[in-house]
């Protein structure tokens, strides 16, 4: 059933590996997330660029009316190409660029996601010679931990990210005393692959204790950015291909005082799981102590199992022979070219198409070159454009 997925056919001419697209379902996971909310006319969602930067799916973000979450010179350039526009962007990231600020100045994007007074200083005095007026969002570091890969918390009082959420007030005033600032609201972000909706809920607490602090102190909160982090069933991937964005939205509904207008960064939850990585095998090899299937993927393609140990469903698309468990490793040199241990797939063969699924985020944009690898290539189910 799963195997009718995957046009084989059409693989079989193509150089393996490369990254497989569904559209279709990221067309309808668009359509969920404006579906959810429909009701609240003043949230926007922020597709998170860095999850997936490939021009295509890219383009079809944009055209479902998204706007864009942006960590670098770079990905503003990219979400403008695609047809974002430029009041739909948002930029964070701890080390923004003299050149990267003036980029996004010049671009005339929608919101700069400062995360620090010295930050602030600078896009202040960059914007003023400019003759602009920019408009800030502060990241507050809300000290909330998120129940996900160590690698991937951001919102705690020891990450990189934001100003503490006691010392933003201070920030706020300076922000609000620079004639070339226009400080317009708060930005979170509290971690990714989160699927213990209590997480956010833990982050709306903080945020209204927050907004009541501040509006005490007279200070105006324009708007929220909740940021992204939404996760999505990397063991099941046929079992939820469209995230529950209903619960998801439903916790800030519930739970978020004072009705502002809100903006979400989601990366992951949108392409995640319209992402297959097909490769082949090469080589069926057997070890010592268990037999490997040797695929023309490596970690640079894929780098999420050697880097955080995250987990991606394999599976035999070519093979219906008895199950075995390999160990599916790639070509590269290191020993953390791992892309599954103990793996259960249909019996292995020279030639065969293994997917590793749920890959469409922080996989073909996260691929680099070690080894002189070429870049991975994309392929799509049909042509969109
Ligand atoms: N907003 C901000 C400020 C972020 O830092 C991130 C992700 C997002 C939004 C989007 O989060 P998402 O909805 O995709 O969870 N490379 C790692 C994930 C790094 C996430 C970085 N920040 C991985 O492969 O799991």
């Amino acid at each position: 059933m799963l195997k009718g997925r995957y046009p084989l056919d059409r693989f079989s001419g193509l150089r393996t590996p490369f990254y497989y697209y569904d559209t279709g379902l990221l067309a309808e996971t668009l359509e969920a997330v404006g579906a959810a909310i429909a009701d609240r006319p003043s949230w926007k969602v922020h597709y998170a660029v860095k999850a997936n930067h490939n021009p295509r799916l890219l383009a079809q973000v944009a055209r479902a009316g998204f706007g864009a979450d942006c960590v670098s010179g770079g990905e503003i350039q990219a979400a403008l190409a695609a047809g974002f526009h430029a009041p739909d962007i948002v930029y964070a990231g701890v080390g923004k660029a003299d050149w990267e600020i003036d980029l996004a100045l010049e671009a005339g994007i929608g919101r700069f996601n400062v995360e620090s007074a010295a930050e602030l200083r600078v896009i202040a005095e960059r914007a003023a010679t400019k003759g602009l007026t920019v408009p800030v969002s502060l990241r507050v570091n809300p000290d909330i931990g998120a129940h996900t890969l160590s690698g991937i918390t951001t919102g705690l009082a020891e990450n990189k990210f934001g100003i503490y959420h006691r010392d933003v007030e201070a920030v706020i005033r300076e922000a609000l005393a620079l004639p070339s600032v226009h400080f317009e609201g708060l930005h979170f972000h509290i971690g990714s692959q989160i699927l213990d909706l209590s997480d956010f809920a833990a982050l709306c607490n903080r945020i209204n204790d927050l907004v009541s602090r501040l509006e005490r102190l007279r200070i105006p909160v324009g708007d929220i950015n909740v940021g992204g982090g939404l996760g999505i069933e990397y063991e099941h991937p046929n079992h939820l291909p469209v995230a529950d964005f209903k619960a998801y939205f439903a916790v800030f509904k519930r739970l978020l005082q004072g009705r502002r207008p809100l903006h979400f960064e989601l990366g992951r939850s949108i392409v995640a799981p319209c992402g297959t990585l097909i490769t082949r095998v090469l080589y069926v090899k057997e070890g010592v102590s268990r037999e490997f299937a040797i695929v023309d993927a490596g970690m640079n393609d894929l780098v999420r199992p050697a880097l955080y140990h995250a987990f991606h469903r394999i599976e035999n698309l070519s093979s219906d022979g008895p199950e075995r468990t390999y160990d599916v490793v790639g070509p590269v040199c290191e020993s953390s070219d791992v892309f599954g241990k103990g793996v259960v797939l249909n019996e292995c063969h020279r030639g065969d198409f293994i997917a590793i699924r749920s890959a469409g985020a922080y996989g073909e944009s996260m691929a680099s070159q070690y080894n002189c690898r070429p870049l991975p290539a994309s392929v799509f189910d049909v042509d969109r454009d």
